[in-house]
Order: structure tokens, then C-alpha cells, then sequence
């Protein structure tokens, strides 16, 4: 199993976005209070939308809105106005609903195709430095981000051109792993029945896109009970 990692195991997809929701609170009022920024990388998925609702459901003023910087993990490439896009659905849930400045949102320019994109996104993260918290889902293939399984990139690249997608659109563009990993905080959100197998393989130590993402600091992985069913005693 990847070390460096704490799992919370939770009955239902709810109680997971509901605690992921409340470390990505308790994250933004630490960094805020200590560096005067949240730097926040969203997913994608089913999973983090949830998330997305809680966040905007908590808008209280202390959340500090002016203070929170977002970027995307992944992108779809299509037109921006695509119903899958990931920016939109998180801007339908969350961006829309709270006041973080419009200047600091970074959307991923996807719709003007996987190199163009890449290439300008790298300006946005060399920006970033280190992110704050980066939130995560996990494919069935094991995959993350737009990171998937026997896809070949260039490790030291900020940002990866992707083609071939398994999981539609085939073209996107994905965070690397490396950069990905340049975060103080990084939670997972698994749920789902679909998820078994990549988490136990996971766990046993293969070789996965979800494997690659190491940052210095353990990870939080909160996984529901359709995806995993800790032993007692776990
Ligand atoms: C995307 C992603 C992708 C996603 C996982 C999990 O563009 O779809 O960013 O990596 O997070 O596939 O998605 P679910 O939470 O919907 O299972």
C-alpha cells in the first residue's frame, strides 16, 4: 500500500464530500492566515461535485473568497461552453455561487486543442508554485487527472498534452504528476462500486497513475464503502 497516505474510510458518497469539505475549509483558513492565499486545484468526476455544492452551501463569510486561487488538475478539450467541460460544471456549482474574484480562477484554455492548451497552462502553474491542497478523483483504471494508464509523457513537463483518452473526450489536458505532487495537502475522492478493483491494486502497490502522485506531505484518501471495506481493526 502507498505509504505516506491516510485513509478515512466512510459509509456513503456523502459523508466523504462532507469531510472532504470540511479539510478543504480548515486548509484555506490556515493558509490564509499564514501566507494570505488558498491556492486550490480542482477535479474533475462525479465524486468532487459533491464537494463543489458543500463548498458554495458553506459560504460564510470567514471562507474568505478574495483570498482563494483556483486551477484545474484536468480538462476536456471542448468548446468552452461544453456541457463536460470541467470548468463548467464546477463554475455551476461552486465558482458562480461564492466571490472569488474572476482574475483568479484559471481555467484551462482546453477548446483550443491538448498542445496550445498545455503550453499556456504552464505559465498558470509556474505561476502557482507551490499549490495549497489538490483535490483528486481516481478513474476504474486506476487513472487520475488526466494521467492514465500506459500513457507515456515527459515527467519533468508542468503540464501534459493528452491524447488517446480511454475515458471521453480523448483529447485533454492533464497537470503532470510531478507538479500535481508540489502541493502542501492533496485529498482523494473515491466512491463507488466500479472503484474495487484499482483501489486494491493500489493498495497492493501497482504500478498506477494514482501511485505517481508523491508529494511530501501524506495524502488524504477518503473512500466510501462501495469502493473499499477496511478489515476490522483497519
Ligand atoms: C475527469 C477527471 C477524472 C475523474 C475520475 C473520477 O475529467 O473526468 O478529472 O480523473 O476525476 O475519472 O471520476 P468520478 O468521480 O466521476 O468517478
Amino acid at each position: 500500500m502507498q505509504k505516506n497516505s491516510r485513509w478515512h474510510y466512510l459509509e456513503t458518497a456523502e459523508q466523504v464530500a462532507d469531510a472532504a469539505c470540511q479539510q478543504i475549509l480548515n486548509a484555506a483558513t490556515s493558509a490564509i492566515s499564514e501566507r494570505g492565499k488558498f491556492k486550490l486545484v480542482l477535479a474533475g468526476g462525479s465524486t468532487p461535485e459533491k464537494v463543489y455544492r458543500l463548498l458554495a452551501e458553506s459560504n460564510a463569510n470567514w471562507a474568505n473568497w478574495a483570498n482563494w486561487f483556483i486551477y484545474y488538475g484536468d480538462e476536456r478539450c471542448l468548446p468552452a461552453d461544453h456541457q463536460d467541460r470541467n470548468s463548467l460544471m464546477a463554475s455551476r456549482v461552486f465558482l458562480d455561487k461564492v466571490a472569488i474574484p474572476a482574475q483568479q480562477i484559471y481555467t484551462m484554455p482546453a477548446e483550443l486543442g491538448p498542445e496550445v492548451a498545455a503550453d499556456r497552462y504552464k505559465l498558470a502553474v509556474t505561476k502557482a508554485g507551490m499549490f495549497d491542497m489538490v483535490l483528486l478523483g481516481m478513474g476504474e483504471d486506476g487513472h487520475t487527472a488526466s494521467l492514465f494508464p500506459g500513457h507515456q509523457h515527459q515527467q519533468d513537463e508542468l503540464v501534459h498534452a493528452v491524447y488517446n483518452s480511454p475515458k471521453p473526450p480523448p483529447e485533454r489536458v492533464s497537470i503532470s504528476a510531478k507538479a500535481l505532487s508540489n502541493t502542501r495537502e492533496l485529498i482523494f475522492l473515491i466512491t463507488g462500486t466500479n472503484k474495487q478493483e484499482a483501489v486494491n491494486l493500489w493498495r497492493s502497490g501497482e504500478d498506477l497513475p494514482v501511485a505517481m502522485i508523491k508529494p511530501e506531505n501524506p495524502i488524504d484518501i477518503y473512500i466510501d464503502s462501495d469502493a473499499f471495506k477496511p478489515e476490522n481493526g483497519e
